[in-house]
């Protein structure tokens, strides 16, 4: 099979894993439920999940049934931050994943609901591991309290004032002004390397890895996160919105400092690539193996959406 077809398959199981956790829509506040899975399903590239899932193989991890409702639980949270950060009040943008954005279509205040929604569900859903723990076996499986109480904990700290909330707060803050590259990276780390930072922690914690081995792998996707927000300002002037499915020159009309802004797309583009292969580097030097997601980390550099 070839890259492509491989990483289609991939998503294509994912999406499966991701439609069993949805929350129905019912009740007197269906509304936001609808909304809520609007945005969820539009679609996208689905890539926390996948990261997730691959360090999770790469680490040698068994038993996937404590993987799912995380796989589900990153992309909720990573969707909401989406809902919100096209707001009026944020980026306001009015296209994403190839549709209307939600607060086009359901209202500013029903998307700033189903945001609030997802984020929650998100950890309802990843609680749900708790109770797939087998407790005829409680013995032998002791150790997944532990490794789920710590998958909690990161998802928490990686999506919170730490991790990409903090982010969202510079950028917003610093929207209309010009700032240096310290700042730029500090925004980048957060705003978009912290969940890519949390979907391969969690993968791994949830194979078992070792402690030293957590260390190595949030390094890794701290320099993976950077170099794909960097690509997606360098996609922002130089792709379209169709080939994007959100609006190109959002940076421009919000007068954000960008490394486009910053240094030019040529070497932008060279930053990409030298966080890629640094994070490559760092991957080679673990005694374990994913050949699909040393792959992906390098295909992302040259991605057009
Ligand atoms: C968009 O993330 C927001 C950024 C962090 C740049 P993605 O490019 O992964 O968006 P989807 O999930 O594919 O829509
Ligand atoms: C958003 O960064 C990162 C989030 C945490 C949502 P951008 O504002 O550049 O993302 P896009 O370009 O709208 O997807
Ligand atoms: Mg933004
Ligand atoms: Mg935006
Ligand atoms: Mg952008």
């Amino acid at each position: 099979m070839n890259f492509k077809a491989e990483i289609q398959s991939r998503v294509n199981e994912i999406e499966g894993i991701l439609k069993e956790f949805l929350p129905l829509e019912e009740g007197f506040q269906k509304s936001v439920m609808e909304a809520m899975n609007y945005s969820f399903l539009a679609g996208g590239k689905r890539l926390r999940p996948l990261f997730m899932s691959e360090t999770f193989r790469l680490f040698e991890g068994q038993d996937k049934k404590f993987l799912e409702p995380f796989l589900a639980a990153i992309e909720m949270i990573h969707t909401y931050s989406l809902v919100h950060d096209d707001l009026p009040a944020m980026d306001n943008d009015e296209y994403r994943r190839g549709r209307k954005t939600t607060h086009v279509v359901y209202g500013e205040a029903m998307a700033i609901l189903a945001g609030d929604g997802l984020l929650n569900y998100a950890f309802e859903t990843a609680a749900k591991a708790f109770s797939l723990i087998d407790e005829e076996k409680e013995m032998e499986e002791l150790k997944a309290y532990r490794k789920i109480a710590r998958a909690i904990d990161i998802l928490a700290r990686k999506a919170g004032i730490h991790g990409m909330i903090g982010g969202q707060v510079v950028d917003i803050e610093n929207s209309d002004k010009i700032i240096d590259q310290d700042r730029l990276d500090f925004i980048y780390h957060l705003k978009t390397g912290a969940l890519v930072e949390a979907s391969m922690m969690i993968g791994a914690i949830l194979a078992g890895a070792d402690d030293i081995y957590l260390k190595k792998i949030e390094a890794i996707a701290s320099d993976v996160g950077l170099a794909f927000q960097i690509k997606d300002d360098i996609l922002d002037v130089t792709s379209t919105s169709t080939v994007l499915g959100k609006p190109t020159h959002s940076d421009e009309k919000n007068q954000k400092t960008t490394y486009v802004t910053l240094m030019g797309v040529e070497k932008a583009s060279t930053m990409v690539e030298e966080l890629s292969q640094r994070a490559i580097d760092n991957f080679d030097s673990l005694p374990y193996r994913n050949e699909f997601l040393r792959t992906l980390i390098i295909d992302l550099i040259h991605r057009d959406h």
